[in-house]
């Protein structure tokens, strides 16, 4: 599961505490746009020994800063040297790219490659194809800017590509996650935006403040609705009835075995402590 992502600048110590303390489904130690030039040796240091500390919930990970700056390649370098969970690549602009920092990465460390550049947007399949990729995270700041694009409360500006991002995600078995929500004293604008984030198909959000995360996680697990809709049709396809049927009727909806697969899947997902 990722449907809070959390990010911290790994030269915050007292957030790196925190987050061993909260809910979400996975850390990302940032060391690139949060951290300051003069500070990133520092981060990059706090960083591994974070990671090798542990005690960070399900996932954690580390956002590299790019390899054509000049802290980049020592982050890979020192970041290989713990078993941390995935390495987030910013910038990530095609499959060369990918294919650098893919030869880098030691032993199981996935990759989370960050499509937030103009040419990352057009080369997204080729990048979601590449081995070891697990996600694909859409980086709305960085995009806004080099697009040109306004701000726009529901990102008009950046739909086609939230749409493309979560079509080649699935089309790879990748997780799609969205993109963050700067304003984060706004709880109202955050839950619609976690809200339509859900219904393009994202999987999780990008997160900059614990108090998001609760929202998060309410936003991208299966609805009340939802649950209740999927029992209701997996009952309807054990009648006897619907033996042998390919179709069945359910309060006046054509009903298909995908919907059925689907609503197996919603279940499935559900947390077993209820
Ligand atoms: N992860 C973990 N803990 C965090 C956190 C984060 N991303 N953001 C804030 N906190 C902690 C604070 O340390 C504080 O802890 P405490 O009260 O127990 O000491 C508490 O949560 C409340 O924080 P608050 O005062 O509301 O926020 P702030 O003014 O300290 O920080 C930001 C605001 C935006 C600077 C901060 O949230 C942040 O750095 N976010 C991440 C930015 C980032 O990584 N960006 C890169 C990806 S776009
Ligand atoms: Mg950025």
């Amino acid at each position: 599961m990722a449907r809070s992502v959390l990010y911290l600048p790994a030269s915050n110590a007292r957030a790196l505490e925190k987050a061993r303390t909260l809910p979400c489904d996975a850390v990302v130690l940032d060391l690139e746009d949060a951290v300051a030039p003069e500070a990133k040796a520092d981060a990059r240091a706090a960083a591994v020994e974070a990671v090798r500390s542990g005690g960070f919930g399900p996932r954690v990970g580390v956002r590299i800063n790019g390899l054509d700056t000049e802290w980049g390649g020592d982050d890979l370098d020192a970041l290989a040297q713990t078993d941390v969970g995935f390495m987030v690549a910013p910038k990530v602009n095609d499959a060369s790219d990918t294919r650098v920092v893919l030869e880098r990465l030691q032993g199981t460390t996935r990759l989370w490659a960050m499509i937030e550049t103009p040419r990352g947007l057009l080369h997204m399949t080729e990048i979601a194809a590449m081995p070891r990729v697990e996600a694909l995270m859409l980086g709305v700041n960085d995009l806004s800017v080099a697009l040109g694009a306004g701000a726009s409360p529901d990102r008009e500006p950046i739909k086609p590509w939230m749409a493309s991002m979560v079509a080649a995600a699935r089309a790879y078995g990748l997780l799609a996650i969205d993109g963050v929500f700067n304003r984060f004293t706004d709880s109202e604008g955050f839950a619609a935006e976690c809200a339509q984030g859900r219904l393009y198909g994202f999987d999780g959000k990008s997160l900059i403040h614990p108090g998001q995360i609760e929202g998060a996680n309410a936003a991208f697990s299966p609805s009340p609705e939802e649950v209740e809709r999927a029992r209701a049709l997996v009952a309807a396809f054990t009648l006897p009835e619907a033996e042998g049927k390919g179709v069945i009727r359910v309060d006046g909806e054509m009903m298909e075995r995908l919907h059925l697969a689907a609503a197996e899947r919603l279940l499935a997902r559900l947390d077993p402590r209820g």
